[in-house]
């Protein structure tokens, strides 16, 4: 960071996506996401706030790491904190700006919220250097959402002129400039009030997605078992429903310890209960949470289980509370 004369600004961290993107050739629209700095897109914008820039990464997001959430977590927790930093804005790619956004709900989305304080991703679908780019307005939005004191305090994202709570935030076309969603969440979903760890960049559980699909196959949840996977996310058909062949290994990975969630291939909607035929009774349903965020938030619950606490709570408590789950166990 730089211009420490500033009194108070707007932090915005640079993450790369087609925000930064540059095209590669002029026939077919090909572009490359994460090309351009922060610093660079910045001078592309007028806002009232004063800014301070940090490029944490400059990726396509398609290939966002864990070690890269754990990063941006830090650095965001630490922009909270600073009494300087009146709000945090941080150019994502889109593609997995979802995950991006539950991942930081549920480690720092109470922080946010005690402090008083917005986190606002933004990115863009078209490059920075296409004639009707819209990452310079999608920025400058964003800016504007981030320094606003309209008590809104949290994680969100702007694309376009509108902000959607991060938790409800869902990339629904993947070319469309619109691309992204509300999800509407029930009245009664739980914010949790505690952040959850920051697994550390090698102690992130591992957790899989796995398919429910017409001529499904067991083999592939065998496998998963023998290499050490720990939780699976199924991206089930309709509410969360799971092929007969895939149930039985699925329960044999529980019973070994293993953590499955049952979410829904669909991508919004509400998974929740239990299933009529009695199929994976003792999954936990994801509530609102898509396959891709039902991941993110299992490997929070896992990894936050195995830190010392004087009451611990088990991965399944943590991911009650994290979704909303009507029981707690
Ligand atoms: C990316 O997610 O980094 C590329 C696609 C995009 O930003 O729209």
């Amino acid at each position: 960071m730089s211009n420490s004369s500033i009194p108070s600004f707007i932090l915005v961290i640079g993450t790369g996506g087609t925000i930064a993107g540059l095209t590669t050739d002029s026939g077919n629209g090909g572009y490359q996401a994460g090309q351009v700095p922060i610093s660079t897109l910045l001078t592309q914008i007028n806002t009232k706030f004063p800014i301070k820039n940090m490029q944490l990464s400059n990726i396509d997001s398609c290939d966002l790491s864990e070690p890269h959430l754990s990063k941006l977590g830090a650095q965001v927790r630490t922009g909270l904190a600073d009494t300087e930093v009146i709000g945090i804005v941080i150019t994502h790619g889109t593609d997995t700006m979802e995950e991006t956004a539950t991942f930081l709900e549920f480690i720092c989305g109470g922080s946010a919220r005690n402090f008083g304080k917005k986190v606002v991703l933004t990115g863009a679908m078209l490059p920075s250097d296409h004639r009707e780019a819209d990452g310079p307005q999608n920025l400058s939005n964003a800016i504007e959402f981030a320094g606003k004191r309209d008590g809104q305090s949290g994680i969100w994202a702007v694309m376009g002129s509108k902000p959607i709570p991060g938790l409800a935030l869902v990339k629904g076309h993947s070319s469309h400039i619109d691309a992204f969603f509300e999800e509407t969440l029930s009245p009664d979903w739980i914010q949790v009030s505690n952040d959850l760890p920051i697994p550390p960049d090698n102690q992130w559980p591992w957790v899989e997605i796995i398919t429910s699909h017409s001529g499904a196959r067991p083999d592939t949840i065998r496998s998963l078992e023998g290499l050490g996977v720990q939780g699976i996310v199924l991206a089930g058909t309709g509410a969360g429903t799971v092929h007969e062949n895939l149930a039985p290994a699925l329960e044999r990975f529980m019973e070994a310890g293993g953590a499955v969630v049952r979410a829904s291939r669909i991508g919004r909607g509400y998974v929740g209960g239990s299933l009529a035929n009695g199929r994976l009774a003792k999954a936990l349903s994801a509530g609102y949470l898509n396959p891709a965020k039902a991941r993110i938030a299992l490997q929070l619950a896992l990894f936050a289980s195995t830190q010392s606490s004087p009451n611990p709570l088990s991965w399944q408590d943590y991911f009650a509370r994290m979704v909303g789950l009507p029981e707690f166990r």
